[in-house]
């Protein structure tokens, strides 16, 4: 590794400062200090301006590098796909486009159709314009609601947001697209109703049920979920929910589309986060892992019956999805996508997230013996959440800059993390873990290693 120290970037740094609008950060702090570059990543581990290394437990900030930094396979692969063929729109086919959508069909048994796009926001967009489509093609515009559930979030787009679930992302951006309707939260730790287990898990999602019976079956549509909650707090549902939720869509006629833009390829220890619990979904979308940042890409992949809704009736000029995605004819996107998914096959990587995962969880869990304000931990494979509290009793969430005390301790050691942030009013206080799925046992205990560490520092 170049030692950056050597490198004078502060002109980078000057270019940053007076033209780069950051994602997701306020400003004002630039006028005062730097902002932070990250120059190179290597496997786990990456570089700042100052050539100070950090271990990345969080992929990139938002979940996306799966398979760690510096895959010179992924590399040479996109390149030899760009001077060969970089790009033609969508209308046409392209041969990395072919192979990875029949290579993916295979890790989800009951799909089998691929549309591309180029990020998560924009796939799930495609998903309720497919929803609205049917509605108006088979129910005379009826069935058109498109339920979402609080906590979760689809994306940043007007229409994306008009389907959040996090009140403080959304604020200040309305008026929102009508037709959305929100259904409870199922987080068991901020239990709505005095039931556990299994008896929470239905109850939250017949709560789903009243909501479809409130609003008129014959209006709703689709039901679009995470299968587990991101940003909102990393939620893992609780047991019986999504038994059950599969029961009342199929009841009531309402397409099941999953959000797998964290979840998907990899990140829970199986190739989507709802192979753990064993549904059937009509529509998944997904776009973080699937080529782990080295192009952009997203999917919308459906069942064959939902394709077959876009194509039964010819004489109709208009009975075909209508829309286009520029950047979904890319080639980069698919050809990375392939890379990645051979990475994960051949390191066996599904597996190592399991055992990883487990590791992790039983490091915070000993973390929170030790540590009066964590409340709550959960997660799935290498996908992980603290829910720090200022009274475990009372499960008052603690401050939200404390929180980022913590984040900002971890970040001095070397070690980046998350916290759930701008997201569920007051609640901004779950730190994040996500790290890559190549993690070695010595990465987790350096992670919760920092962890343990920064709690002592800020909460003593
Ligand atoms: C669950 C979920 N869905 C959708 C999105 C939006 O994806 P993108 O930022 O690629 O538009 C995100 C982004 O964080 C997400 O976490």
């Amino acid at each position: 590794m170049d030692d950056f120290s050597m490198n004078d970037l502060s002109g980078v740094v000057e270019a940053d400062r007076a033209h780069v609008w950051h994602h997701l950060i306020q400003h004002k702090p630039f006028e005062t200090g730097d902002p932070r570059i990250i120059v190179e990543g290597k496997g786990m581990r990456v570089w700042d301006q100052k050539g100070k290394e950090h271990i990345d437990a969080v992929s990139g900030a938002v979940w996306t590098v799966n398979v760690g930094y510096g895959r010179v396979e992924i590399a040479d692969a996109v390149r030899d796909q760009l001077v060969r063929m970089n790009y033609f729109a969508g209308v046409s086919g392209s041969v990395p486009g072919a192979r990875f959508a029949e290579r993916l069909i295979e890790k989800m048994p009951g799909m089998r159709r691929v549309y591309y796009c180029n990020s998560g926001s924009e796939a799930n967009e495609k998903a309720f314009k497919m929803v609205r489509q049917i509605a108006h093609k088979r129910h005379g515009g009826r069935k058109h609601k498109i339920l979402y559930r609080e906590r979760d979030y689809h994306g940043t787009t007007i229409g994306t947001l008009s389907a959040g679930g996090q009140d403080e992302r959304n604020a200040q951006y309305g008026p929102f697209a009508p037709g959305f309707v929100r259904v409870p939260h199922c987080l068991e730790y901020r239990a709505q109703w005095d039931l556990a287990g299994e008896e929470y898990g239905r109850r939250a999602a017949d709560a789903i049920e009243e909501v479809i019976l409130a609003e008129g079956p014959d209006t709703v549509g689709a039901l679009c979920l995470e299968p587990v909650t991101a940003g909102g707090g990393v939620i893992t549902p609780p047991p019986g929910y999504w038994e059950r939720v599969q029961e009342i869509c199929r009841k009531h006629d309402i397409l099941l589309h999953i959000d797998e833009v964290v979840c998907g390829v990899g990140r829970t220890g199986t190739w989507f986060g709802y192979q753990n619990y064993d549904v059937k979904p009509d529509m998944v979308t997904m776009a973080k892992g699937v080529a782990s940042g080295y192009a952009a890409i997203a999917c919308l992949v459906t069942t064959e019956e939902v394709f077959e809704l876009f194509k039964d009736d010819q004489t109709d000029p208009l009975n075909y999805f209508r829309d286009i995605s520029t950047f979904g004819g890319c080639t980069a996107g698919p050809i990375a996508a392939l890379e990645n998914m051979a990475i994960i096959e051949r390191e066996d990587l599904l597996a190592n997230t399991v055992a990883m995962g487990e590791r992790m969880m039983g490091n915070l869990e000993v973390l929170k013996e030790k540590h009066a304000v964590i409340g709550d931990v959960r997660g799935k494979g290498l996908f992980l959440g603290a829910e720090l509290v200022a009274d475990r009793g009372t499960k008052e969430p603690m401050d939200e800059k404390k929180c980022q005390a913590v984040v900002a301790d971890s970040m001095e050691q070397g070690v980046i993390i998350g916290c759930t942030n701008r997201s569920v009013p007051g609640f901004n206080n779950t730190l994040c873990f996500s790290p890559a799925l190549i993690a070695t046992p010595d990465d987790i205990d350096a992670i919760t290693g920092a962890v343990d560490q920064a709690l002592t520092r800020v909460f003593g």
